[in-house]
């Protein structure tokens, strides 16, 4: 491999520049080619990075860009034919979320980046994110005892998308940190919602998701909100956690809070709750732009042929949730069982924030992304979201077998 990684990027739009931005400042990476059919935007970028090769058709920067690897911040619509073009050419491929617009065409990309022996990657960008990961480590240290929910939200005004209603738009980010939470996928979820604004596309939505052990979440999400909220309360039996992503600096809370029933009453007239209110403390969490952290992960993955922290199966998995939501949507809000959708544990992925022992899925020697830089988010949106955190040491996983790939995709397709 190269001494730097050669790296274009498609799609110039709202979140394309911010990871141009963080390419173009990684010191193994260089920063080849763009491509855009705006011209306008296309020039924007070449204003910024003089070296850099601009194209309007893909095909061509695809052929003659000289690229190692390929990153897509397109439309959802367009993720799966690029990428899986990429893939084809042999190059590693990052993919903005969610991965693609059905399980189907997640189960293709992972196929052919098993066949040509490369890095499939997705934007799950808070797995990055040093907060998500300090919340991990006091989950897993107990210290909130037993979870018994979560609830997220993430409002703003707009950006209204016209391909995709605001679960997909949105809820990605939230479903990413849940699963990561708690190291599982929901065994059912219903979702409830409406087309306020235009007569066809969601615009708020309500999910509800069931977890073992009777945990559950609520992610709510909405384009038609007038302020930018980015909350989660992460509950357990002893105290809870309260994540504000749009606070500067004190993103997370830990509250000594707590109710209890009690353990012996005779009759309804002796039960009383026992309310527990006791301190509050602001963990220090070392602030890290998660997206520059998404971006050397990325490439110490090309390189290293690594297993990416947020790999096809784990975008896999979330898009199953999201085509389940979909189908809770168009029944009313019915409950659906994620069974029937071929939803798998995240529990073989690597867990963000650890080194890497893995592989790319592919069979070959994966080893540890770094941590960098700052806070980022760009000032166009609604949408944007923060990266964090160095991702952690992946667990190595055996090579799936291109049979055993295409068993695990006919069950899930046959459910
Ligand atoms: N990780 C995050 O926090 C985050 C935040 C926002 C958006 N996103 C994701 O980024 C992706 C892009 O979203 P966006 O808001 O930037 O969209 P956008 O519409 O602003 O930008 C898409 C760009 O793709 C270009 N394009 C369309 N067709 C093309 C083609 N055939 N060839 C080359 N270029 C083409 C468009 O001209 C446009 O400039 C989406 O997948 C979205 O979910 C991620």
């Amino acid at each position: 491999m190269a001494s730097k990684i050669n790296v274009g990027v498609v799609g110039c739009g709202y979140w394309g520049p911010n990871l141009i931005r963080n390419f173009a400042s990684l010191h193994d990476a260089r920063l080849r080619a763009v491509c855009d059919l705006n011209v306008q935007r296309l020039k924007h970028i070449q204003d910024l990075y003089p070296n850099v090769e601009g194209y309007t058709d893909y095909s061509r920067f695809l052929a003659e860009g000289k690229l190692d690897a390929v990153v897509v911040a397109t439309s959802v619509g367009l993720h799966h034919p690029m990428a899986k073009a990429a893939l084809e050419a042999g190059k590693h491929v990052l993919v903005e979320k969610p991965l693609a617009r059905s399980s189907a065409e997640c189960l293709d990309l992972i196929d052919v980046a098993q066949r040509k022996g490369v890095v499939l990657m997705v934007g799950h960008t808070f797995l990055y994110s040093s907060v998500v990961r300090r919340i991990k480590q006091i989950v897993d240290a107990g210290d909130i005892g037993e979870i018994r929910y979560i609830s997220a939200r993430r409002l703003n005004l707009g950006l209204f998308q016209k391909d995709i209603n605001v679960t997909w738009d949105l809820a990605p980010h939230d479903l990413s940190i849940i699963l990561h939470i708690f190291g599982e996928v929901p065994h059912g979820l219903n979702c409830s919602g409406s087309p306020t604004v235009s007569a066809r596309v969601q615009d708020i939505t309500t999910m509800w998701l069931g977890f073992s052990k009777n945990r559950s979440a609520i992610v709510q999400s909405s384009w038609l909100d007038p302020r930018k909220i980015r909350e989660m309360t992460i509950v357990g039996s002893r105290r809870m956690i309260v994540y504000d992503d749009t606070a500067p600096l004190e993103k997370i809370r830990v509250f000594d809070a707590r109710v209890e029933s009690p353990p012996h009453y005779d009759t309804f007239a002796e039960f009383h709750y026992a309310y527990h209110y006791g301190d509050q403390y602001i963990p220090y969490v070392k602030q890290e732009e998660p997206l520059k952290v998404e971006c050397q992960h990325f490439i110490d993955c090309a390189r290293y042929n690594h297993r990416p922290v947020s790999d096809g199966q784990q975008a896999l998995n979330l898009v199953r949730i999201l085509e389940a939501s979909s189908r809770s949507l168009e029944l009313n809000g019915a409950r659906i069982d994620l069974a029937d959708f071929g939803a798998t544990s995240p529990s073989q992925s690597p867990a963000p924030g650890s080194t890497n022992g893995s592989s790319n899925g592919n069979g070959k020697h994966a080893s540890q992304a770094e941590s960098t830089s700052g806070n980022g988010h760009s000032s166009k949106s609604a949408t944007a979201e923060p990266p964090s955190a160095a991702p952690s040491p992946a667990k190595r996983r055996p090579r799936k077998t291109a049979a055993a790939l295409r068993k695990v995709r006919s069950s899930a397709l046959s459910a």
